[in-house]
């Protein structure tokens, strides 16, 4: 596989999904200033890895990217809701994201807590309401969506994440972080892929542990990005980690460290897809380049 085919299947995706939400969002029945809101997060310009990931994982399977839409596009919703609260001044305290002003700073935060409300909730509904997944399928991927965004996944981490601001925390601390706050959502999208196409348990597994691994890199690369990227590139501002005192990889095992535990989560990543002797070279190049990305 070129890498012009994984740029191609991208973009295709990204436009497609972008359309989705915004069709979805613009049929809402609800006040303009909330559909606002929603939508001028959403449309900020992200990078859609998690939809990209789940497209990824259904076209490993060799079937149509395309059924996993609505689940993608709640995915996505969620992962923005989780953003804009982030952002918060109670929260980060962050005043761009993907290189505009934040949610709060354009519409308040009054709305902006009730956009990431609403994106959250939406969310749900445009799964239970999609056509091409039966109830079994819809409900399986409800209850996993839940667990890995709620308490017991992403907001666990989020909230780990807080209480150990100002704090020298253990590397095994620190991994709980990061497991949750990004690694359960990308671990979902992966997921999810292979609940639409009914893996087996074995295939199950080791895309389990490819996505666990995935997340890791995929945060590992957040927080070095954090201390030399690109503000330009990134879109959202460097040294907030540090400003708010977060324990971070490159903060408990220096730069260079938490490089070469990057490195180490890829191949252990690459490894695992390779045994689902499925059509992974997507996946495979999708690896490379969220170890290497610069925004
Ligand atoms: C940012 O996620 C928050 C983390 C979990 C590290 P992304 O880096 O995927 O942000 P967008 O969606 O591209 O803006
Ligand atoms: C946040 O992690 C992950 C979320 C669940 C939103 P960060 O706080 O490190 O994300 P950025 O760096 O602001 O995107
Ligand atoms: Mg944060
Ligand atoms: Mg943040
Ligand atoms: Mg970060």
């Amino acid at each position: 596989m070129s890498h012009a085919t994984l740029d191609a299947f991208m973009k295709s995706y990204k436009q497609r999904l972008e359309e989705d939400m915004r069709l979805a969002v613009s049929q809402l029945n609800a006040p303009s200033i909330i559909k606002e809101a929603m939508d001028y997060s959403l449309q900020a310009g992200g990078k859609r890895i998690r939809p990209i990931l789940l497209f990824a994982t259904i076209q490993a399977f060799q079937r149509d990217p395309v059924i996993g839409m609505p689940i993608a596009a709640a995915l996505e919703m969620i992962h923005t809701y989780s953003l804009i609260h982030d952002d918060l001044p109670s929260m980060d305290n962050d005043d761009f994201r993907r290189g505009k002003l934040t949610n709060h700073k354009v519409f308040g935060e009054a709305f902006a807590i009730l956009a990431g409300d609403a994106l959250l909730t939406f969310g749900f509904q445009r799964i239970a309401e999609a056509t091409d997944l039966d109830a079994e399928q819809k409900v399986r991927l409800i209850a996993f969506l839940a667990k890995h965004a709620g308490p017991e996944g992403m907001v666990g981490g989020q909230t780990a994440d807080i209480q150990g601001e100002n704090k020298q925390l253990t590397f095994e601390e620190m991994e709980y972080i990061h497991l949750h706050k990004t690694g359960k959502l990308l671990t979902f999208a992966v997921l999810a892929g292979a609940i639409i196409c009914e893996a087996s348990k074995q295939q199950f597994q080791l895309f389990e542990t490819f996505a666990t691994h995935l997340g890791l890199a995929f945060q590992i690369r957040d927080d070095i990005l954090d201390i030399e990227g690109d503000q330009m590139k990134l879109g959202k501002p460097v040294g907030s980690d540090t400003g708010n005192q977060k324990s971070t990889y490159p903060a408990l095992l220096t730069l260079d460290g938490a490089k070469k535990h990057l490195n180490k989560h890829l191949k252990a990543a690459k490894q695992s897809l390779q045994k689902t002797e499925l059509n992974t070279e997507l996946l495979m190049e999708l690896t490379d380049l969220i170890g290497a990305r610069d925004h």
